[in-house]
Formats: C-alpha cells, sequence, structure tokens
C-alpha cells in the first residue's frame, strides 16, 4: 500500500488514507494481529470479522442506511478498502453544536436497521460520521442479523450509554431527538416494547462489554 498515511488507530483496526485508489479517494481498515491470541486462531478472526463487516457494510445501504462504499475486500490480510467520507466524526460534530437533526437521523438509521433484523453492535457518536448534513453509519465490525428485542435494546443502550458519557450536557434533548427519529422508522409499539426493554436491562444492571462479543 503506497501513498497510505495513517489517519486513526482503534483497539482493533488501523485506518489509512489512500489518496488516489484507482481514481477515489479511499481508506484502508487493516485489522491487526494481536499478540495475545493464538496465532492460528488470530487469523481466523480477523478475516472473519472483516468478512462480516464488509457485508453488513454492503448490504444495510440497500435498506437505505449510508454507509461508505466497499471498494475491495482482502481477507488474507484482514482489510477492507472503502470509499473515504468526507466529513466530520459524528461525537465532535455534536461537541461543537448539540445538533438535534443528526442525532434524529442516526435513530431512523438504528431503527432501519432493526427493522430489518440487524443491530448494529457497536452504536455510539465514534462510528459515525456528519458529512454534507447527512449521517453515514460505519464501523460494522461487531453487527449481527437479530431478532430478539433484547438485542435492539442492547443496541440503543450502548448508544444511550455513550451518550451519557460524551455529550452528558445534551443528553436529555439528544437522547429525545433519536426516539423521534427511531420513532418515524419503527412506529410507536416497536419503540415503545424496545424502550421497556432498554430499560430493564437497566433495571437488571447488566452491561455489556464490548469485549465479550
Ligand atoms: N470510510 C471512512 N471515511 C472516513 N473516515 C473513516 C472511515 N472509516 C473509518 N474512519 C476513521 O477511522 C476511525 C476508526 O474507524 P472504525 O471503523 O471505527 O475502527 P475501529 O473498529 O477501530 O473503531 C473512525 O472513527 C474515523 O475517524
Ligand atoms: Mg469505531
Amino acid at each position: 500500500m503506497e501513498k497510505a498515511r495513517l489517519i486513526a488507530r482503534g483497539a482493533e483496526a488501523h485506518i489509512y488514507l489512500i489518496e488516489d485508489w484507482h481514481g477515489f479517494r479511499a481508506v484502508a481498515k487493516v485489522r491487526v494481529s494481536k499478540p495475545y491470541r493464538v496465532r492460528e486462531l488470530d487469523t481466523i478472526i480477523r478475516a472473519r470479522r472483516t468478512k462480516l463487516e464488509a457485508y453488513f457494510l454492503y448490504k444495510v445501504k440497500r435498506y437505505g442506511v449510508p454507509t461508505p462504499t466497499v471498494l475491495h475486500v482482502d481477507l488474507h490480510n484482514a482489510t477492507i478498502i472503502m470509499e473515504y467520507v468526507e466529513g466530520i466524526l459524528l461525537r465532535e460534530h455534536l461537541l461543537r453544536t448539540p445538533d438535534e437533526d443528526a442525532v434524529e437521523q442516526l435513530g431512523s438509521l438504528a431503527a432501519l436497521l432493526h427493522t430489518h433484523s440487524i443491530v448494529h453492535g457497536d452504536l455510539t457518536t465514534s462510528n459515525a460520521i456528519f458529512s454534507d448534513e447527512q449521517v453515514v453509519l460505519f464501523d460494522f465490525g461487531l453487527a449481527k442479523s437479530a431478532v430478539t428485542v433484547e438485542d435492539f435494546g442492547v443496541d440503543v443502550l450502548l448508544f444511550k450509554r455513550s451518550l451519557l458519557s460524551v455529550h452528558f450536557k445534551y443528553f436529555n434533548e439528544l437522547f429525545e431527538a433519536f426516539i423521534r427519529g427511531y420513532q418515524r422508522v419503527a412506529g410507536k409499539n416497536r419503540t415503545n416494547t424496545v424502550l421497556k426493554k432498554v430499560s430493564e436491562i437497566e433495571r437488571r444492571g447488566r452491561y455489556v462489554s464490548r469485549e465479550l462479543r
């Protein structure tokens, strides 16, 4: 990968910006090995997550969820080459402006996923880019097909907790906006069922650790 510049280093992947990938401005998401994992297992896990992430990035686009277009997948090197999304991380955007409209959009996108029996798995304001007034969702490495209300509730709870930790000051307005967007797509009944589940999980005090999934 020539002329690739490291732009982000996450817990499991490095993100490189490639200025000219066959004419596209692209990003390479490279899953790196974890020294504490057995090598064979590590290779399998990285390939599996890469494959799943590319699959969901592609699949949910058809449901109307804006995602970076996948340009190339290299399972051997646990790498996805995808469109570089111009814009600002939703997290940063919200820290500047408590933009209810943007969060409402994200709520609708979450509901779109859920009504197609998919959960994102890591729904936070760090996994969305505000681009041209539009919210683009990415980082589907923990996404899965899901059907239970519990799965949907966990997705919403993760988002709620991320709002609480990062955007505490405007939490109420922003979470309400998220629910508004969610309800617009999922309808009142479904939304209430999911919200009830969120409260139930909170009461049980069972928090989902990213590491466990
Ligand atoms: N397609 C993309 N376009 C622009 N920036 C991206 C893109 N994909 C990832 N990034 C940047 O890289 C960071 C980490 O990417 P992400 O997929 O969330 O990796 P991780 O699984 O390590 O969290 C993002 O927060 C974002 O800043
Ligand atoms: Mg991420």
